[in-house]
């Protein structure tokens, strides 16, 4: 079955048809570049385009990196305040029509979903916390598969300041820091979380999951097993497809624009 996913992002908004059977995109993904102001109507315009490229007609999911309640985005840490208090799915809906039923969540959760079910949390119980170390930080928290969303765990408190400040990969390019020095952060982050919840399980996404090497081996004091992501760049837009099969069911997808 396919659904489409499009994934909301500082720089990029992607989408394509997603091949929920394989976990992977059944075509080829399209991407415009986030307008500037990232206004709520900009950016619904934007994935109107994404999904028209594909003549898409079905249930379309999306992400967002910020608190989603109901269709409502609730937080815009790291986007436009416009979003704050939007009936996002409303607006998103009004652009799309009616033949294109939106499913809204946040970006981490919708991450963290495609990992659980096609890559590094695959089969696994007990508690798993998916991070996606980015622009910001985003995080999804799971109890035996169970998705706890908007979570918001980036923005605890470390040494003083907001966590995705010093431990997100925005903070090691900005500031320069060595890979090692990254990770030392990255560690203490991990900790904290570790005495908060006790996980068996972390999973680390975002653009450095590729990069693991030059930093997992410096995370030494960590308890709990920690994996790189294994979808990487597509994460958000395949959880985002299965979080509107969820939503829409038995309804099905018409798969006319794969
Ligand atoms: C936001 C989260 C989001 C994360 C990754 C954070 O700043 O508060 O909601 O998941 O960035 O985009």
């Amino acid at each position: 079955m396919n659904v489409f996913g499009v994934d909301i992002g500082g720089s990029g908004i992607k989408g394509a048809p997603v091949d929920l059977d394989k976990g992977d995109l059944a075509a080829e993904r399209h991407k415009v570049l986030t307008p500037h102001p990232a206004t709520p109507e900009a950016v619904a315009e934007c994935v109107r385009q994404v999904v028209d490229h594909f003549d898409w007609t079905g249930p379309v999911g999306a992400t967002f990196p910020g608190v989603v309640r109901g269709g409502t985005t609730l937080s815009a840490a790291n986007v436009d305040k416009h979003w704050i208090g939007t009936d996002a799915v409303g607006l998103l809906g009004d652009r799309l029509g009616t033949d294109r039923p939106v499913t809204l969540l946040n970006d981490a959760d919708a991450a963290g979903l495609a990992e659980m079910e096609f890559g590094a949390g695959r089969g696994r119980s007990g508690t798993v916390i998916v991070l996606t170390l980015g622009t910001g930080i985003g995080s999804a928290v799971f109890v035996d598969g169970r998705l706890l969303p908007n979570t918001e765990l980036g923005h605890v408190e470390l040494a003083g300041h907001d966590a995705e400040k010093r431990a997100s990969s925005h903070a090691r390019e900005t500031e320069d820091l060595s890979w090692k020095h990254w990770a030392r952060r990255v560690q203490r982050y991990l900790c904290h979380l570790e005495m908060l919840f006790s996980p068996d399980l972390f999973v680390l996404g975002g653009g450095v999951s590729r990069k693991a090497d030059k930093f997992l081996p410096h995370i030494e004091e960590v308890k709990a097993e920690i994996l790189p992501a294994r979808l990487q760049n597509n994460a958000g837009i395949v959880g985002a497809a299965m979080a509107a099969r969820q939503a829409t069911g038995s309804l099905g997808a018409d798969a006319s624009g794969a």
